[in-house]
C-alpha cells in the first residue's frame, strides 16, 4: 500500500504509524500533520527515516493534491482533527476548520483520484448519548450530536457520504469510543487524573463522576481499523464500521483505578460544575466488525497499567 496518514503525530495516528511501518516495512508511508498542540513529533522518532513526515494542514488542497500524486498514494487514513469536547465548547471555529474543511478537501482529491480508498475515523460522540438501559449504538442509529466537536464530526461523517453516493469515492467511516493509552495530550481526563494524581493536585471530574465512557485501548483500534483496511468490500457506498471493547465505566471508576495503580488516596478527587451538554453515556455495538476478525486483545486493567506507568515516565520521569 501506499498510504497518507493524516493527523499521524497525535494520540491514536502515531500508534498506528509504528504499527503498520513494523508490520508492513515495505509500504510507502506519508505522514500529514498540522502539528497543533495535540501532536508530538517525537512519537516518530524510531520510524522517521522509514516515512516521509510532512508539516502541513488537510485543508489545504493544493498540498494534499500533490502528496498523492508525487507518492501515488492508494489509500488514505484520516486522524487529522480537532479532538477535546471542552476546546469546541469555548472556540468551535478550529473544529469546523479541520473536522469539516479538512474533510472536504480530502474528498476534493479523492474525486480526482477515483481509485483511491478514504478511511476516515470518527467518534461514537456522533450518535449522541444513551440512557443506562438503552442498547449499544448500532451505525444505522441517527445522529445526534451534542457538542460542537461531535457536530464536526457527524458533518464531515455525512460530507464523506454524500460524496460516496454523489461522486462515487471509495470511502469507510470507523466510529470508535474512547481511546486511552500512551501518547494522549495531556489536558484528556486519563492523562489528567495521572498527573493532577502524581503531583498530589486536586483532580477535577465533573458532576458526580457518574458518566459513562466505553474505553478501547489504542493499539486495538489501531487493529481494527487495520482489519477494514483488509475488507474488499469496506470501501464500496461508504460502509460504516463501530468499534468498541465494550468496556463502560464511570468517570469516577476509572479515576479511582488509577489512584489504586498510583496508590494514592481518594481525598485528591474533586467535583467540579459539569461539562455544559455533558453527554450520559456512550457505548457501541461492534459484533459486525468482530465477525470479520477483528477482536480486542488489551483488556481494561492491564491497558490502563501500561498507561500509567508511561505518564508516570512523562510526567516524573
Ligand atoms: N482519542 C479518542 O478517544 C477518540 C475517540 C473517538 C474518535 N477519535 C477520533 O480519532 C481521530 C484521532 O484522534 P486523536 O485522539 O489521535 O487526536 P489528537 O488530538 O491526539 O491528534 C490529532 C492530530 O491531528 C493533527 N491535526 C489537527 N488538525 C490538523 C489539520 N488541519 N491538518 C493536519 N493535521 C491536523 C494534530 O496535529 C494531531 O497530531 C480523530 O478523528 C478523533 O475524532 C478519537
Amino acid at each position: 500500500m501506499k498510504l497518507l496518514v493524516t493527523g499521524g503525530a497525535g494520540f491514536i495516528g502515531s500508534h498506528f504509524v509504528l504499527r503498520h511501518v513494523a508490520a508492513h516495512p515495505k509500504d510507502t508511508l506519508v505522514v500529514l500533520d498540522k502539528l497543533t498542540y495535540a501532536a508530538d513529533k517525537r512519537f516518530l522518532d524510531s520510524v522517521l527515516e522509514k516515512i516521509t513526515f510532512v508539516e502541513g494542514d488537510i485543508a489545504d488542497t493544493k498540498l494534499v493534491r500533490e502528496l498523492v500524486a508525487t507518492y501515488r498514494i492508494d489509500t488514505i487514513i484520516d486522524f487529522a482533527a480537532e479532538t477535546h469536547v471542552d476546546r469546541s465548547i469555548s472556540d468551535p471555529f478550529p473544529f469546523l476548520h479541520t473536522n469539516v474543511l479538512g474533510v472536504a478537501s480530502l474528498i476534493e482529491v479523492c474525486k480526482a483520484h477515483p481509485s483511491i480508498r478514504f478511511l476516515h475515523v470518527s467518534t461514537d460522540e456522533v450518535y449522541g448519548d444513551l440512557d443506562d438501559d438503552d442498547p449499544p449504538n448500532g451505525v444505522g442509529d441517527p445522529l445526534r450530536p451534542s457538542s460542537p466537536y461531535a457536530a464536526s464530526k457527524a458533518s464531515g461523517d455525512l460530507l464523506i457520504q454524500a460524496a460516496a453516493r454523489t461522486y462515487g469515492i471509495k470511502a469507510a467511516i470507523s466510529r470508535c469510543t474512547n481511546n486511552f493509552g500512551p501518547h494522549q495530550a495531556n489536558e484528556k481526563f486519563i492523562p489528567t487524573v495521572i498527573r493532577c494524581a502524581l503531583l498530589g493536585k486536586q483532580i477535577p471530574i465533573y458532576a458526580e463522576g457518574k458518566n459513562k465512557r466505553d474505553w478501547l485501548y489504542v493499539t486495538d483500534h489501531c487493529d481494527a481499523l487495520e482489519t477494514i483496511l483488509t475488507i474488499p468490500w469496506a470501501f464500496d457506498e461508504c460502509h460504516l464500521f463501530n468499534v468498541s471493547a465494550d468496556s463502560e465505566k464511570k468517570n469516577i471508576d476509572v479515576a479511582k483505578a488509577i489512584l489504586t495503580i498510583l496508590k494514592k488516596p481518594e481525598s485528591l478527587l474533586s467535583f467540579v460544575k459539569d461539562r455544559p451538554g455533558h453527554d450520559w453515556r456512550y457505548a457501541l455495538d461492534s459484533s459486525p466488525l468482530r465477525k470479520l476478525g477483528w477482536k480486542p486483545k488489551v483488556g481494561f486493567e492491564e491497558g490502563l497499567k501500561k498507561t500509567v506507568e508511561w505518564y508516570r515516565k512523562r510526567f516524573v520521569g
